[in-house]
């Protein structure tokens, strides 16, 4: 069995292939994150970005790439750090690169999706059995706990989340608390000066020293614990095809942390599981087709790739944030009940370590705009057709939650953080989803049809939006359709 990426699709399955029994082995185009630097640290800060923040990249991308108006990324090595960035034309794709893919970079906002929006966007997905068995195991699974809401009260660390929520409240709207994978319990610890800090430490995109619960820790070290699996990493499937003998020949690269070819190898598998994430399933598949190794796959590959409705947006006034700031956010703006533009916003820190009066905000909305991949047979890359404009939605959507806001508030919007007077973070997304779409591009399992033995087990399932922040939605997913998998077609 062979798993490609090992980010919530490919942790999942690995874990219970393996525990079915069944040696697995995954493929990861990313590092193993668990050596640390000359400076002690496995993973750097957001403050002081060096080779190991970006993949590949000379010059670091922050989400956040202005302040006052000036640019602030900085020059670094290139060497495979664990962010990545790809640019389609109008959008910034964030992923995570390493053993966990994006569970190592991101908030670890861990939020189940409402039941009639899921019920939505999977029509074809049992809710039922979703709510009752599938989220259920994934929450447990993931290690998601609660914040203490008493201790979110007094904390100086989430000082910017409650002049947020005062805010919110003032204009009207709700606020809800989100659980996380970060564990509470260390942050409290970290507060108290009792243990190293990490997320009280300006660590949270290029990766946590301590305290949080990614796929390393969770799921891969339950799958590692079978004695099945295995994970060679710093190695990326290049094509994937019917082998002579049967099963699928898998090309496969090998880099060195300059991203450098080691060694090109082929090896056989009699099944092959796609959880290169949203953007990495979907452009293995559409060039398969398109050069002809994977022929017979549906048209429908390729499409319905969404940004959740991403958008982000920062307001100025005279609230105190605090200099000292949580990477871990812990509320939401639950505002998805407007028919007009339903939005959930999560309450984003700033963590500079030092005041800056900044209310950062990431939207989540009800985008209704899809995109296309399709293989440039010119420059042999896959080209993604999202423009500009699609993301007028998502600008509309949160205007009707922040200009509220700012109303009230006295307050403006900054026009300083995403370039010279541009108000909305509408150029990049962290929830790339869609692709490969369920019981559209795949049967309603993953399957894909007309090639037996392979799967798609990652976000590309999810056609363009949760409604909250994903990865819930894509382990639970997951977890349903490996169960069905493994008692049908590999009992
Ligand atoms: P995922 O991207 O996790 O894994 C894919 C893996 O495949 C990666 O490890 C990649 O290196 C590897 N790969 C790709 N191509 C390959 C190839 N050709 N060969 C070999 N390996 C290959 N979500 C959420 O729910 N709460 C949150 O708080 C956040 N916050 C957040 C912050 C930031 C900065 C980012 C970038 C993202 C988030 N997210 C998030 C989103 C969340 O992390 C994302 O939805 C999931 O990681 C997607 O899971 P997948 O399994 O689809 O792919």
């Amino acid at each position: 069995m062979l798993v490609i990426g090992s980010g919530y699709g490919g942790a999942v399955a690995a874990l219970r292939l393996t525990q079915a029994g069944i040696q697995t082995h995954i493929v990861e185009m990313g590092q193993s994150w668990t050596t640390p630097g000359s400076d002690g640290k496995v993973f750097c800060d957001m403050l002081n970005p060096d080779g190991r923040s970006f993949w590949l990249k000379t010059k670091t991308d922050q989400p956040v790439g202005y302040f006052l108006g000036i640019p602030v990324n900085k020059t670094i090595p290139k060497y495979t750090g664990v962010l990545d960035t790809e640019s389609f034309g109008a959008i910034r794709v964030y992923q995570g690169r390493g053993v966990g893919g994006g569970s190592l970079v991101n908030g670890g906002m861990a939020v189940t999706p409402r039941r009639s929006y899921f019920e939505e966007v999977l029509p074809s997905v049992d809710s039922d059995e979703m709510y009752s068995k599938y989220f259920p195991r994934a929450n447990a699974a993931l290690g998601v706990n609660n914040i203490d809401p008493a201790w979110f009260e007094t904390a100086d660390c989430y000082q910017f989340a409650r002049v947020s929520r005062m805010r919110a409240h003032n204009a009207g709207f709700a606020t809800t608390f989100v659980p996380n994978v970060y564990d509470f319990d260390y942050m409290r610890r970290e507060a108290a000066q009792e243990v190293p800090r990490s997320a009280l430490a300006s660590e949270v995109i290029y990766g946590n020293n301590h305290g949080k619960k990614s796929l390393d820790k969770t799921y891969l070290a339950a799958a590692a614990a079978t004695g099945r699996l295995r994970i060679s990493t710093l190695h990326m499937v290049t094509s994937v095809a019917p082998a002579s003998g049967g099963g699928y020949a898998v090309e496969i690269r090998q880099l060195d942390t300059s991203g450098s070819t080691v060694a090109n190898k082929t090896v056989t598998a009699d099944r092959v599981f796609f959880a290169a994430g949203s953007v990495g399933t979907s452009k293995l598949l559409v060039s398969m087709r398109a050069q002809g190794k994977l022929p017979a796959l549906p048209s429908a590959v390729g499409e319905g790739w969404g940004n959740n409705g991403n958008v982000m947006v920062a307001r100025a006034g005279l609230d105190l944030t605090g200099a000292l700031q949580s990477g871990m956010p812990a509320l939401g703006i639950d505002n998805w009940a407007d028919p007009a533009g339903p939005v959930f916003a999560e309450i984003a820190p700033f963590p500079a370590g030092s005041e800056l009066w900044i209310n950062l905000y990431l939207a989540i909305t009800k985008n209704p705009n899809r995109a296309r991949f399709t293989f440039n047979a010119s420059t042999g890359k896959v080209d993604l057709s999202w423009t500009s404009g699609m993301a007028q939605p998502s600008i509309d959507a949160a205007k009707r939650v922040f200009d509220a806001i700012n109303k009230k508030a006295g307050t403006v919007y900054r026009t300083d953080l995403f370039g010279g007077y541009k108000t909305w973070g509408d150029d990049l997304t962290y929830h790339p989803l869609g692709g490969c779409v369920l019981n559209q591009a795949t049967d309603n399992y993953g399957r894909l049809p007309g090639y037996r033995g392979l799967y798609v087990v990652d976000g590309s399932l999810i056609p363009g939006s949760t409604g909250v922040n994903p990865f819930v939605t894509i382990t639970a997913l997951a977890e349903r359709n490996i169960e069905e998998i493994i008692s049908a077609d590999l009992a």
